[in-house]
């Protein structure tokens, strides 16, 4: 961790993260309005979260992570960038959603999840159920849950986890095209030097009206 990471994490974590209480989160409260919340699992060193909030001002931004470097790297953007839009939740990813509102999320990113390759740990992945109903539950109608992964066999695995999930349907007939929004990270560039194809999940939620 370097010096800029650590003293982020001492003074700047207090002021954006999120603690978990066991009660379900008060986003407006937190963030002071009711913009749209996106919800990202795992945002690494967190430079594509900051660079997609400062792209977005009025969307609102909350990243899940434990790796401390990238929480403490996160948080030096937030304050070089001034954004006002993003919070922090330092901890897992199931206990953190299952302090969100259901069908409260507008959307959910996941770049690159640990893939897991061995096959003994594939349970470990978190596209798979039950975590993939209860990511449905919390998004609202015309949600979206976006997910992108250099590891073709986890990106197929997971499309037939997402394609099973009742609420969520594929906005493309399989694979998405890459969303331009996205930056790319060096997690990214790496995985393309080495010749990993990035495949890309983009799913919707059914809005209720359809669903009547
Ligand atoms: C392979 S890295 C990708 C990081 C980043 N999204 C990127 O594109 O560069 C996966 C990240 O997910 C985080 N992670 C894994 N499981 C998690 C969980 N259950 N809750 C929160 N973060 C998790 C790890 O700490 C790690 O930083």
């Amino acid at each position: 961790m370097t010096n800029g990471q650590q003293k982020a994490l001492a003074t700047l974590l207090p002021i954006y993260s999120i603690s978990l209480s066991g009660q379900i989160i008060d986003f407006e409260k937190i963030f002071g309005n009711a913009n749209p919340l996106v919800v990202e699992i795992g945002f690494g060193m967190g430079v594509a979260t900051a660079i997609i909030a400062e792209s977005n001002p009025g969307v609102n931004y909350t990243g899940i992570e434990v790796h401390t470097p990238g929480i403490g790297r996160l948080l030096m953007e937030i304050e070089r960038r001034g954004l006002k839009n993003v919070r922090i939740i330092v901890g897992d990813a199931v206990e953190a959603f299952n302090a969100v509102k259901t069908e409260s999320i507008y959307g959910i990113h996941l770049f690159f999840p640990d893939p897991w390759p061995k096959k003994r740990h594939r349970k470990r992945r978190i596209i798979q159920k039950p975590f993939t109903n209860m990511l449905a539950s919390k998004l609202q109608g015309g949600g979206y849950l976006y997910m992108v992964t250099d590891w073709a066999e986890y990106a197929d695995t997971a499309l037939v986890e997402l394609s099973a999930t009742e609420g969520l349907e594929n906005a493309y007939e399989r694979f998405a095209p890459p969303q331009i929004w996205r930056p790319k990270t060096k997690f990214e560039e790496r995985a393309l030097a080495d010749g990993r194809q990035i495949k890309e999940l983009f799913f919707v939620k059914a809005s209720c009206t359809e669903l009547f």
